[in-house]
């Protein structure tokens, strides 16, 4: 109740101020989702409602393999599942992957990191044009990235038309024949979220550094991009006990999306996480914008075409895919993790660059499979028959790589098997790997009491000019 009382007072502010600077930042963007909250109040109170979905699950507790695949790189830090678009600024600031900068040129991240969280993207890009946005560390951004996802990452300004909100997701739908502004209705309830629920990468190239590009240029399948990565010699880091150069995937839910029943049949993702419901008055409807689980209003989602079944039924085929996703998913990680260890000790043994290069190819492209099975979210639900694919062949790679490991490690006179640390928590897994956990932890701690309140105080003055 207070902090709605402050919400009153800041945009009866605002609205002052705004008339007598019309200091508007943006005329495009409007970052500010509280402005919209009595003209739209059903979309807003909905949309606010996304704070609901808050629970926080580990997901390298439960899940220890994750800290080894993702050796070197920031993910075996800390990896939490989704949860609501409320969070997207806070679940940044709090995860350790970000680091604990102190000042705006500190820090692990660069500013893309911000690009998928919040409508203080199209505007600092309309504001400085993408050259502006894109250079420099996440933290130069701290104080200008503070809304999160709402209204003007999937509509015009104060307006229920939909659009593109950044430049990059319009030249990626270029790339894939797609315009925007030529798609039907139905298509861009989709691609609004395609916007970020997509693979992507951070361009190294000089006219281009550190901009987000979707890796779409061949085609939008696993192998196609895979066949855009290794064309362009792209790695996101090197494997801290294989050292293979590695990619990391990032949620390409969209394209998944699109090879399973409901993509082929153009099922958009807002009618199951969108849905039109009825307004409380009975007076027609309106799109809820809670975007969570399907199954929390089943009637407005799968029974709308799936007539006659139950919400138990469609909840247990639902579970059995994702059941047998895990199942294929464990498989490949097991045969993953054995493959970094040996290839560790292959080096160890004296293994030369030539010898190790076909095999940490195979690494290579058998962790991209795992990944990208594993971290568009949802695909379990969206195209199991894709990821079970997807994942057969991140297995047949490891295995691979295994045979040839076998020889090599044989032919340098080196015992089988190769022993693998305790990794059964997450705590071990770190351990392992020599990660100093208590640092880190206290780091962001200071992080989060020192920098953090001097970013929203200094956004709030920014946001008064409005
Ligand atoms: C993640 C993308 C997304 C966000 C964030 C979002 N919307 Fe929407 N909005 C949609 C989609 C999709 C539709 C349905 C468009 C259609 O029917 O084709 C929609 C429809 C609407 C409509 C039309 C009436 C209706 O209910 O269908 C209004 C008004 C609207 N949104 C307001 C807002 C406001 C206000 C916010 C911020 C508080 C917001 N939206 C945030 C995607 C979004
Ligand atoms: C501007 C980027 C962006 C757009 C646009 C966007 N999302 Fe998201 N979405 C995210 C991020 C980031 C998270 C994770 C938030 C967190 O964990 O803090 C997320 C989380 C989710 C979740 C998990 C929610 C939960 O409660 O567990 C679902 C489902 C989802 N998005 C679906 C959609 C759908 C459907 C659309 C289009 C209508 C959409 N998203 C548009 C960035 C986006
Ligand atoms: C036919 C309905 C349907 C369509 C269409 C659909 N989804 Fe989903 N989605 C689901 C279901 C069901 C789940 C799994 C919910 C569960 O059991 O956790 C899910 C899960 C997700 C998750 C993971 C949420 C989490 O907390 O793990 C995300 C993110 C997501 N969907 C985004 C999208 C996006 C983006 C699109 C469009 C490109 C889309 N979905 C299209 C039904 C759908
Ligand atoms: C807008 C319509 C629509 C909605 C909403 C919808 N579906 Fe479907 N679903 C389809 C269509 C079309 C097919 C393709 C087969 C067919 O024609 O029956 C399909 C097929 C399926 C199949 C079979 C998939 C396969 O590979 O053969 C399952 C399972 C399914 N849907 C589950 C769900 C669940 C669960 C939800 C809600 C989260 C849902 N659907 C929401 C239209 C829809």
């Amino acid at each position: 109740m207070k902090m709605k009382a402050k919400v009153v007072a800041l945009s009866a502010l605002m609205a002052t101020s705004f008339m007598m600077t019309s200091a508007m930042a943006s005329d495009k963007t409007e970052p500010r989702n509280e402005v919209y909250k009595d003209k739209y109040k059903l979309q807003y109170e909905t949309w606010h409602a996304t704070s609901e979905s808050d629970e926080i699950v580990d997901v390298l507790a439960e899940d220890p393999n994750l800290v080894v695949l993702w050796a070197g790189y920031g993910f075996a830090k800390d990896y939490n599942k989704a949860r609501g678009h409320h969070y997207t600024v806070t679940d940044l600031r709090n995860t350790l992957r970000t680091g604990a900068p102190t000042g705006p040129d500190d820090g692990p991240m660069p500013m893309a990191c911000w690009s998928c969280k919040s409508p203080d993207v199209p505007r600092m890009i309309e504001e400085q044009g993408e050259d502006g946005y894109f250079k420099g560390k996440w933290s130069k951004g701290g104080a200008e990235i503070v809304n999160s996802l709402g209204c003007s990452d999937c509509h015009e300004k104060g307006s229920p038309k939909l659009r593109i909100s950044r430049p990059y997701v319009d030249r990626a739908l270029e790339a894939i024949d797609k315009p925007f502004d030529k798609a039907s209705r139905k298509d861009k309830q989709s691609m609004v979220c395609g916007q970020c629920h997509v693979e992507y990468y951070f361009e190294k190239t000089e006219d281009r550094k550190g901009y987000v590009k979707f890796p779409w240029d061949n085609g939008t399948t696993v192998e196609e991009m895979e066949v855009y990565y290794d064309a362009i010699n792209f790695s996101d880091w090197t494997h801290a006990i294989s050292k293979t150069p590695m990619l990391k995937a990032q949620h390409p839910g969209y394209e998944t999306w699109m090879l399973g029943m409901h993509g082929k049949n153009n099922v958009s993702c807002t009618d199951c996480h969108m849905p039109r419901v009825a307004k409380a008055n009975g007076k027609g409807k309106f799109t809820d914008h809670k975007v969570g689980n399907p199954f929390d209003r089943f009637d407005e989602t799968c029974a709308t075409c799936h007539e006659g079944k139950t919400k138990e039924f469609m909840m247990e085929v639902t579970h059995e895919n994702q059941k047998n996703v895990t199942e294929i998913k464990l498989r490949a990680e097991t045969q993953l993790v054995h493959a970094h260890f040996e290839a560790g000790a292959a080096w160890e043994a004296g293994a030369t660059e030539a010898e190790m290069k076909p095999i940490l190819l195979d690494i290579r492209h058998s962790q991209w499979r795992w990944d990208y099975a594993t971290a568009s979210h949802g695909v379990a639900a969206h195209a199991p028959a894709e990821a079970l694919r997807i994942l057969g062949g991140a297995v047949d790679k490891a295995a691979n790589a295994r045979i040839q490991l076998a020889q090599l490690l044989a032919a340098k006179g080196v015992k089988m098997p190769i022993a693998i640390p305790d990794i059964s928590t997450k705590e071990k897994a770190q351990e392992a790997l020599g990660m100093d956990m208590d640092k880190m932890n206290a780091d962001k701690q200071r992080f989060l009491k020192e920098l953090a309140p001097k970013w929203d105080a200094e956004a709030e003055k920014r946001e008064a000019t409005y």
